[in-house]
């Protein structure tokens, strides 16, 4: 089965594909560009551009909103993780923990689906710690400074496949994936 994923982030698709690909479904990327409001949660986010989406295409498509949340900070940079990335970059929350001992993060992932008829959301979450210097040259965005919970390496020290199968993305495309293998019974 064909999934729509609107997106303009080839970093995303990679990743979806791969592990919707595990799981049998092929990823069709869609460049539709959907404003992003800024909102206090990522299920507004995500939910207020797949609904600009739906009043233009009714097809059955889903997309994905994610953001990086540092305990220390208050879940800062979260909702505003792109224009944080965008401006100080993970070198300017380095800098923020510098010296810090309470390191503990994670990243979270909603995707919105929309069936052709309504809206489904599915959350995806990896816990895990900011290390003290960036580290490995995979993924992107803030994975050179994120190790999940259980391991020493960063995201970027990870294979895509290893990443995939604790990642945020990676279990929110699971749980989506469960969902539609329940409805297609
Ligand atoms: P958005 O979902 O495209 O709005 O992403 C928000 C920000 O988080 C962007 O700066 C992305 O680069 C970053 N981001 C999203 N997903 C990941 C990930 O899997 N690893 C590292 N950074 C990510």
């Amino acid at each position: 089965m064909r999934l729509r994923f609107i997106t303009g982030n080839k970093n995303k698709v990679r990743e979806a594909g791969e592990r919707l690909a595990e799981l049998g479904y092929e990823v069709v990327q869609d460049n539709m560009k959907p404003p992003e409001v800024q909102a206090d949660t990522l299920e507004e986010v995500a939910l207020f551009s797949a609904k600009w989406v739906v009043e233009r295409s009714q097809e059955p498509f889903f997309l994905e909103d994610a953001g990086f949340f540092v305990d220390y900070l208050k879940g800062f940079p979260g909702v505003y993780s792109a224009y944080v990335f965008d401006t100080i970059g993970y070198g300017g929350i380095l800098r923020l923990m510098r010296c810090k001992t309470e390191r503990s993060a994670r990243f979270e992932a909603v995707i919105a689906y929309w069936d052709g008829r309504e809206f489904h959301t599915f959350k995806g979450v990896v816990k895990g710690t900011v290390s003290r210097n960036p580290r490995g040259e995979n993924g992107f965005g803030y994975d050179p400074i994120f190790i999940p919970e259980g391991e020493e390496r960063t995201f970027a020290e990870m294979s895509a496949s290893e990443k995939n199968a604790i990642s945020h993305r990676g279990r929110a495309i699971e749980k989506m994936v469960r969902w539609l293998k329940k409805k297609e019974t």
